[in-house]
């Protein structure tokens, strides 16, 4: 049986009070319990979520450098985010692919660092609208695989997690289908069974990320597929959020 997961990636949002009383309203409610909670605050706040924290929230890091100490000025590495208690880091995030350019060969060292340090990735893919409208979305999101996680040994790659985030559904409202997302886990798990095994690919969670809400969350929830989801926008109010979560 694969781990039900919600994740939530804040981006740049909340504040520290803000996100402090998230995490409390958070803990008092009835969160399911087989679902894992994840939260991806923004790093200054995880420190401090840390202390308000219990047991029942994992936090997780937005972003990473692959060394873990050096002249980067402005980064944060792998080896400080499990410091702090991090448990999870996005990695690849369409955002951070797009805004600040970073390729699936500079990705890779992200994994690599967050492995050594303990820490799981939630490795993220998924194609633009272009290349949804062009029919190159299978190849699009296996080439991201292929260079950016591929090279993991088995038991490295098994404990990786996987979220497929269609760009253009991305903050925009627009949804992909049950159907579409379902299409496209079932081939993220296919590719995994040609470079791994089936055994691999059925234990690997992969969630689903791009205008999840409590809406269509259940339709997504309930394909073959999906594991979960990465929230973005509907993951900065604790009662959405969980609503989502209660989804499942
Ligand atoms: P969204 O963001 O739910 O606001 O579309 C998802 C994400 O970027 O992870």
């Amino acid at each position: 049986m694969r781990q039900k997961i919600v994740a939530g990636n804040w981006k740049m949002n909340m504040s520290s009070e803000s996100s402090s009383a998230f995490i409390n309203e958070l803990k008092s409610s009835n969160w399911p319990q087989d679902v894992n909670c994840i939260i991806a605050p923004p790093i200054i706040y995880l420190m401090e979520l840390q202390k308000v924290n219990g047991k029942q929230i994992d936090l997780c890091g937005q972003n990473c450098h692959s060394n873990d100490s050096g002249a980067f000025t402005g980064e944060i590495g792998a080896a400080m985010l499990n410091d702090i208690g991090a448990k999870y880091c996005l990695v690849g995030h369409s955002e951070r692919r797009s805004y600040f350019n970073e390729s699936n060969e500079f990705l890779k060292n992200k994994v690599d660092g967050l492995l050594k340090n303990s820490i799981i990735p939630i490795y993220c893919c998924g194609e633009t609208r272009i290349e949804r409208e062009n029919g190159t979305y299978f190849d699009v999101v296996e080439q991201q695989l292929n260079e950016g996680l591929f090279h993991l040994d088995n038991l490295q790659f098994t404990k990786v997690i996987i979220a497929y985030e269609p760009v253009w559904a991305i903050g925009t409202g627009l949804t992909a289908s049950a159907k579409e997302a379902q299409e496209m886990h079932a081939y993220i798990r296919k590719t995994i069974e040609k470079v791994y095994s089936l055994e691999m690919a059925e234990s690997i969670s992969i969630l689903y990320g791009g205008s999840c809400n409590p809406n269509n969350a259940k339709e997504l929830f309930a394909c073959k597929d999906v594991d979960g989801g990465l929230i973005g926008g509907a993951s900065l109010e604790p009662k959405k959020f969980l609503e989502i979560a209660q989804a499942f």
